[in-house]
């Protein structure tokens, strides 16, 4: 005859495979095999039993129990199975659903000083330049010291340096001008060097209708044997022209950067026959090209730098530069 502890057995499955959820599951496996259960009550009374009649009876439950366990653990496993693949339905994500189409979709593009930028790198490419990047935190070796502004000099003050709290005081910074990436190419290859370096640049300046503190510059470095100032002066004509047209003028107008010898700063004409400060440029100093390993009595070069931004303002005419960092979707799609 069968134990009761057996019969409950026998119907494990089946009941299990009836089971909704893991809850129930549960509530199952206590009354088959928890401390109420039939089986621990047969347990309980092996006991009583004698020894002979002991070990048979041992085996009936093992037996029993291996065969309420394994169900159990079956009906598990189907709703863990089950109850992940709901749940994967339900947070499924349709990355392919549209809304209904009403207009055709819109595209973006990139920024308009991305677009400038891209544009610049382009025209420079054209004219033999490689494109090269720094870091956007300096030290002052590189911001300053390597390109002849050494820390009494005044001209450190009109940067308005935004420096870091790393090091020694005012040793490390955000670059105050792309110039440092000058340095940097100087000291890792041979002239000859054709290389233009845009990046972004920050200042400590309040922003207003034509100043940003992080702004975007584009160096130009070229050193090559018997280069002269009018070949700078060439060079900013053609890349001027080649940028805004034919009719578009520049100018060069004497100036002063403690790196550059002669310096100058250049100018670009307008419609309306007035000059737009663009920026400085110059002969490289002999003590710059000194600093990086390059003998001055053997090559000369040639150094530019201005800020992309400003160009690109100038190039659509907008009278406000913080446009540029409003991000207003209005403003942008115009470009
Ligand atoms: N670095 C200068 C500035 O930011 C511009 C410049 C670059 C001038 C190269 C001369 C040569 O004002």
């Amino acid at each position: 005859m069968m134990e009761g502890y057996e019969k409950a057995a026998a119907d494990a499955e089946e009941r299990l495979a009836a089971a909704a959820d893991l809850d129930a599951v549960a509530a199952i496996e206590r009354e088959l095999l928890g401390r109420r259960s039939k089986f621990t009550e047969a347990k309980r009374r092996l006991s009583d039993l004698d020894p002979g009649e002991r070990a048979a009876a041992g085996r009936r439950l093992n037996a029993a129990r291996e065969q309420m366990e394994a169900a159990v653990a079956a009906a598990r496993a189907r709703l863990t199975a089950s109850g992940r693949a709901d749940r994967y339905a339900a947070e499924r994500l349709d990355l392919t659903e549209r809304l209904p189409q009403t207009a055709p979709l819109r595209r973006g593009h990139f920024h308009p000083v991305t677009q400038a930028r891209d544009r610049l790198e382009d025209v420079f490419v054209g004219m033999g330049y490689t494109v090269a990047e720094g870091p956007e935190v300096e030290s002052a070796w590189y911001n300053f010291e390597a390109l002849n502004i050494p820390d009494w000099h005044p001209a450190r003050g009109s940067f308005d340096t935004i420096f870091v709290n790393l090091g020694e005081p005012e040793e490390v910074m955000l670059r105050s001008h792309t110039s440092p990436v000058q340095i940097r190419i100087m000291e890792n290859r041979k002239p000859p060097i054709y290389v233009v370096a845009p990046g972004r640049t920050f200042r400590a300046d309040t922003a207003d209708a034509t100043h940003l503190p992080a702004f975007n510059q584009i160096e130009g470095l070229a050193v090559d044997r018997n280069i002269t100032m009018g070949d700078l002066a060439g060079t900013i004509d053609e890349f001027v022209r080649a940028l805004f047209g034919r009719e578009v003028k520049s100018r060069l107008r004497p100036s002063y950067f403690p790196f550059t010898e002669p310096s100058a700063e250049f100018d670009i004409s307008r419609p309306d026959g007035s000059w737009l400060e663009l920026g400085g440029c110059g002969m490289v100093h002999p003590n710059v090209l000194s600093n990086c390993g390059i003998d001055p009595e053997e090559w000369q070069g040639f150094a530019f730098g201005f800020g992309i931004d400003r160009l690109a303002v100038m190039r659509h005419e907008i009278d406000d530069i913080r446009e540029f960092v409003n991000n207003d979707v209005r403003f942008l799609s115009q470009f």
